[in-house]
């Protein structure tokens, strides 16, 4: 009996994990063989390699082909290759693909309150927030943002040269890490975050917390993977929750509810509270004469909270990790390094010796460099879409169904020799205007993304990075530790960001003249950003 039983266990979840195996097969897509309810990411479910790797490694599996099949633990997913086909998923026909990939994202009213932002919100809902938003992130807001974020800088300068003093190697990642989490802390929930200086700041840990993927985390990500949409009340942010509800409230009764001139983000949704209801055209549901539905959203405080959340959350770890690593490769190359110096001390003494909007965006080659790092390097290694209606891809004769997710390895498009000339080189004159082709690069190069949901904050995340460093290099030289790896090695538990094993130790000099106008000046003719 007992033995019956117990076959008949074995058979059922036998079954169970198999019982998607054959969808891609079906449709004659390739796919490397799944293993019964590992599906094809048994290297992630046991921390051998990164989310991200494991896509990349699907890409360089298969150079011929436009897309691959691949089963998370049993779920069908489909990793696009082909420049082509990620234009139609992430551009023309984004209404079938409004969605992300996350993990455990669902639709409806199950959405866990956190999750109600507009990184990882869906349909109308991120409809709202996005178009609620967008006029936190003009050029106007941003400059007028931009003296925090100088402050900022400064204070990342004067850290830098209290530790220097000491001579030992400086993990870049943990220094780029607190100026970063300064700033969120000033822009993005108006307060003073002193992360810099302080290793026991409330707000360092609830950083720590929200990127803390422990036993609980992936016990939750697991069921949640197997029985989508069962069990809502099982929560991956329950503490931050309560945390940031209260800081909101905090926060909005120390402002009277208006907002207080610090052009911070909290004082963009204080006014855009003020402003009342937010509609737009529905993206889900039509009247009867098929004209789209309005509909209109409140901002309250758990909405709030939200969407503080989701700076966090979409700006913390890829700003940091973007300018950590570019000052790693810059100090594998001091060729460029000493380029970049140059052209920062230059337009520095243009500018009085100080940093301003105006004055980072003078700095081209500055720019061309952190976007040669995220070329390299990309913070965000592979997006995704999620399927919301049976779809097909003309030009492959495919069709899916609606829950599958797609894929791109951003990290693989970046680094494939079919597009770039020497990929393995750091070379940032790739990004100047004679050479960069952006129409051939548009669906190639996609560190921020692509298509309606690119990144909200690219301009701002590019600014901030830029005066980070710029404040860095003016002042200091890199070079590399005597433990520092040139290639580092990714951390297999990384999920949404690709982190790097043992951090990025450099040696930072401080530079003895560093205010000496340098001769290069036609060299680097400013344009606008
Ligand atoms: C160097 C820094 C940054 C990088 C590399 C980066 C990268 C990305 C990427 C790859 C995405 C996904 C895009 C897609 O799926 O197509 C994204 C989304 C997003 N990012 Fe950034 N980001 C950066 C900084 C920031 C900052 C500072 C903010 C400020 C709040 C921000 C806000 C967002 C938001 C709101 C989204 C979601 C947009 C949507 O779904 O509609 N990001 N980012
Ligand atoms: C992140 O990756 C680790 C290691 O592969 C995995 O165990 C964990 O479940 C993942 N976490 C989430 C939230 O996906
Ligand atoms: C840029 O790339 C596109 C598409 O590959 C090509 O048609 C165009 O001629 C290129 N432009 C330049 C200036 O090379
Ligand atoms: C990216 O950020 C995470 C979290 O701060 C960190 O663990 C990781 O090492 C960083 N990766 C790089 C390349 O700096
Ligand atoms: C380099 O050395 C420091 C201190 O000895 C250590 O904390 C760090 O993990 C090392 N980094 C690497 C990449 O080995």
């Amino acid at each position: 009996m007992i033995f019956l039983i117990l076959g008949a266990i074995i058979t059922f979840v036998y079954w169970y994990s198999t019982r998607t195996f054959s969808y891609w097969r079906n449709r004659g897509v390739k796919h490397d063989p799944p293993v019964p309810g590992l599906g094809n990411n048994a290297d992630q479910v046991f921390a051998r390699k990164s989310m991200s790797q494991v896509i990349e490694d699907v890409y360089w599996r298969y150079p011929n082909e436009k897309v691959v099949g691949f089963y998370r633990l049993i779920r069908p997913e489909l990793v696009i290759r082909d420049p082509d086909v990620i234009k139609s998923v992430f551009t023309s026909d984004f209404q079938y693909f409004y969605a992300r990939s996350h993990l455990g994202c669902e639709s409806g009213d199950q959405v866990e309150p956190l999750r109600r932002n507009m990184l990882v919100a869906e349909g109308d809902l991120w409809k709202l927030l996005r178009q609620g938003c967008s006029p936190a992130f003009t050029i106007a807001k941003l400059k007028a943002m931009f003296p925090l974020i100088v402050e900022r800088a400064e204070r990342l300068q004067e850290r830098t040269l209290g530790l220097v003093e000491s001579g030992a190697a400086i993990d870049a990642r943990d220094l780029m890490d607190r100026f970063t989490m300064d700033f969120i802390g000033a822009c993005g929930l108006g307060i003073d975050a002193t992360a810099l200086n302080d290793d026991n700041s409330p707000f360092r840990k609830l950083g720590e917390q929200i990127f803390h993927i422990g036993a609980r985390e992936t016990i939750i990500y697991m069921i949640k993977e197997l029985f989508p949409g069962k069990f809502p009340f099982l929560k991956y942010f329950g503490q931050c929750e309560k945390y940031l509800l209260h800081l909101v409230r905090e926060i909005q009764k120390m402002r009277n509810n208006t907002p207080s001139g610090r052009n911070d983000f909290v004082d963009m949704l204080l006014e855009m509270k003020r402003k009342g209801k937010i509609e737009v055209e529905s993206m889900e549901r039509q009247k009867p004469d098929g004209t789209p539905e309005r509909v209109s959203m409140e901002l309250d405080d758990m909405l709030m909270a939200a969407n503080v959340f989701m700076f966090f959350g979409a700006g913390y770890e890829t700003s940091a990790n973007s300018t950590s690593f570019t000052l790693h490769a810059l100090a594998y190359n001091p060729d460029i390094q000493k380029k970049v110096q140059q052209e920062i001390d230059m337009v520095l003494a243009k500018n009085e010796n100080k940093l301003s909007w105006d004055a980072i965006k003078e700095m081209q080659y500055l720019e061309w460099t952190f976007k040669e790092g995220l070329r390299m390097q990309p913070p965000v290694g592979h997006i995704g879409r999620t399927c919301k209606k049976k779809y097909t891809f003309e030009e492959l004769g495919l069709t899916i169904d609606e829950g599958v997710r797609v894929r791109i390895s951003v990290q693989a498009l970046h680094n494939d020799p079919l597009y770039w000339d020497k990929p393995e080189e750091f070379r940032p004159e790739r990004f100047s205007p004679d050479e960069f082709n952006e129409t051939r690069t548009k669906y190639i190069y996609l560190p921020f993304g692509t298509g309606p949901r690119i990144c909200a904050g690219e301009r701002l995340g590019i600014m901030q990075s830029l005066a980070g460093l710029a404040a860095i290099l003016s002042r200091f030289t890199v070079e590399p530790a005597p433990n520092s790896t040139r290639k580092p090695r990714i951390d297999p538990k990384s999920n949404l960001t690709q982190g790097v094993v043992g951090g990025l130790p450099l040696i930072f000099k401080e530079r003895k003249n560093f205010q000496t106008v340098p001769l290069l000046i036609e060299e680097f003719p400013a344009r606008s950003l």
